[in-house]
Formats: C-alpha cells, sequence, structure tokens
C-alpha cells in the first residue's frame, strides 16, 4: 500500500486569524452574519451528522441513492484517472464513486480536499488502505482559496457534493465557480451535488426539525465563539428563525437576540450591543433549479453532460465537462 500522501496548505494559525477576521467583518456591521464554515467544531460536526440522519432532512439520503444508482454510470461517462473531491470529510459517497471509477478500471489517484487535518488524515489512511492500487494525496486547504493546486492535475474529476455549494451568496459562487473552472483543463469533469427548490413547508421542516437538532447546530456557532474568542454568548438569550426565502431561492438560518444585551467578545476586540429583535445570520442554503444550474456552470465554461435526481425529484446531481470554447460573456 502507498501511505497516503498529505499537503498542508493552511498556516497554522489560519483558523484563529480567520475567525477573528470573519468576526469583525460580520459581527461588527449591519445586517450582522457570521460564515456557516465555523460551525464545524467537533461538537457541530456530531451535530451535522445527527442532521443528516433526520427524518425531516432529506438531502443527505436523496444525494446517497442517486449515487448508489449511478455511480457506475457516472463513471463510465468519463475518463478521469484523478477524482478530486472538496469538502470530502468522511462520508460514506466517497466510497461509492471510488468503487464506481476503480471498476470502470482507469482511477489511479484520489486526491481529497479539506480543512480539517485531522479528519482529513484519518479519511486519508482509511482510503489508502481500501485501495491500494490507487495514489491518495490529500490536501489540508480551504475550497474556496486553494483551487490552484489542482491544476497540477490532467484528466480530473471534481465533485463537490452534499449541497454544499448552496451555502455561498450568490457574488461567491461566481467567484468560486470561476475559480473552480480555472483550476480544470479542457475535458476534465465536474460532479455538483445541489438541493433543487421544492414546497416551502418540506424546505422549511428540513431546517426547522421537531427534535431540535438543526437548531442546536445552529446555536453552536455561539458557543465556538465563547470558546475560541472567550466571548460571553448566553445561547438562551437568542431565538432561532430559520425561513425560505422565496425571491432569493434560500434558506436563511438566523439568530434572533431575544433582548437588548451587550455581548463581549475579547478575542476579536469587539463589543456587541444588540436590540432587542436584532437578528445575525448564521447560514444559507440556497435551493436551485436543474435551469439555474446549467446557465451558472454554463456561464463559466462548463457543459453539462448529465444529470441524475433522486426518485421524489428533490436533490440533483450534475456532471459537467470543461469545454474547448471558452465562454461568451453575457449581455
Ligand atoms: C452541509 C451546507 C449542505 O445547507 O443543508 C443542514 C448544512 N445546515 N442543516 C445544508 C445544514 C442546517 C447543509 N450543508
Amino acid at each position: 500500500m502507498n501511505a497516503p500522501h498529505v499537503s498542508v496548505l493552511l498556516e497554522p494559525d489560519w483558523a484563529a486569524a480567520a475567525l477573528v477576521a470573519d468576526v469583525r467583518r460580520g459581527l461588527g456591521s449591519v445586517p450582522r452574519s457570521l460564515p456557516p464554515k465555523w460551525l464545524y467544531d467537533d461538537a457541530g460536526s456530531l451535530l451535522f451528522d445527527r442532521i443528516t440522519r433526520l427524518p425531516e432532512y432529506y438531502p443527505t439520503e436523496a444525494e446517497r441513492s442517486i449515487l448508489a444508482t449511478f455511480a457506475p454510470s457516472i463513471a463510465h461517462s468519463c475518463d478521469a484517472t484523478t477524482v478530486v473531491e472538496l469538502g470530502s470529510g468522511t462520508s460514506d459517497k466517497t466510497r461509492l464513486l471510488l468503487e464506481a471509477f476503480e471498476g470502470a478500471g482507469h482511477l489511479e489517484r484520489f486526491v481529497p480536499v479539506d480543512v480539517s487535518e485531522g479528519v482529513m488524515r484519518e479519511a486519508a489512511a482509511q482510503i489508502a488502505r481500501r485501495h491500494p492500487a490507487i495514489e491518495v494525496e490529500a490536501v489540508v486547504g480551504d475550497f474556496t482559496l486553494h483551487l490552484g493546486h489542482l491544476t497540477r492535475y490532467e484528466h480530473k474529476l471534481v465533485a463537490f457534493l452534499g449541497g454544499t455549494i448552496g451555502n455561498l451568496y450568490v457574488e461567491e459562487r461566481a467567484a468560486f465557480l470561476g475559480a473552480l473552472s480555472d483550476s480544470m483543463g479542457e475535458g476534465d469533469w465536474l460532479l455538483l451535488g445541489t438541493d433543487l427548490v421544492k414546497e416551502a413547508d418540506r424546505l422549511i421542516a428540513a431546517y426547522d426539525d421537531a427534535e431540535g437538532v438543526t437548531e442546536a447546530f445552529v446555536k453552536n456557532s455561539l458557543a465556538v465563539l465563547n470558546r475560541e474568542l472567550e466571548a460571553d454568548f448566553d445561547p438562551d438569550a437568542f431565538g432561532y428563525v430559520p425561513f425560505w426565502d422565496p425571491r432569493l431561492q434560500r434558506m436563511d438560518l438566523r439568530l434572533r437576540s431575544e433582548v437588548p444585551q451587550r455581548v463581549r467578545i475579547p478575542g476579536a476586540g469587539l463589543d456587541l450591543d444588540l436590540a432587542a429583535g436584532e437578528e445575525i445570520r448564521i447560514e444559507i442554503s440556497t435551493k436551485f433549479t436543474r435551469e439555474r444550474i446549467a446557465s451558472e456552470l454554463g456561464a463559466v465554461g462548463l457543459e453539462v453532460a448529465e444529470q441524475w435526481t433522486d426518485g421524489a425529484g428533490d436533490f440533483a446531481v450534475t456532471l459537467a465537462r470543461k469545454g474547448v470554447l471558452t465562454p461568451r460573456p453575457e449581455g
């Protein structure tokens, strides 16, 4: 077996410095917000794992069922010899994909990319054990910062699953897709998982579950700030406000200060005065139509080759290919 090679592209103090910058920027101005990447400390990762098994939260199972059925077709449609997975974590969708690619007979290398070094090393070692014939070249990095690293791999498929792209704002998404396309050579492939627009009541239920796991997940962001920045947030002084924004086609998950309060965040040099009813946006989760996926990918030179959905039509997995033609600017 080849031991996995791990490239660490993040500075040791990267997380601490980035958290302070994000808190100053997001909480220090109105409307207040915090980027969702800080939700995934150990406690938050466990809570998210529980979310994926809630009866109301359909996306994980929907995407898994698509990959369970179509991974062999995906592997046969692409000639990729390297599979890159952005935000890989540990999930079993990676396993479905790698087994199909290995079965199709042309897989040489797997490149998982994740910000969390511990999770990454463990997952990479496990994959290397299970797939002794392929090279595992793990990257500890941020998928919004380190896509340039991927240009060294030719004939690749880049998988970005789970619907995580829905966390990005419209402009961030366009910038991310542009950078992703720039990191791909002609004929490279993208495999993208996206949640789809559907009835508001099902969307709201998925983010406002009966057990309150999603509320605990979103409120865990305050515990992260208390621990990392010695802040004094009282989670009980905040209400959980999840809503569907039909115009922007996204879930919007917020915490609302129930009372006027001052929160101290010494690690960020910030005292936060919140009025009663003032809200902090913690996460958006954008939902897509199949047309919108195709047009946003097309705008950066990625042509949709195939698109699969689960039986209920809840979630889509899109296979797109970097075209030979440069995209024409719209307008
Ligand atoms: C991991 C970003 C895909 O947006 O559905 C689940 C995160 N937040 N419940 C999503 C999440 C609240 C999830 N993603």
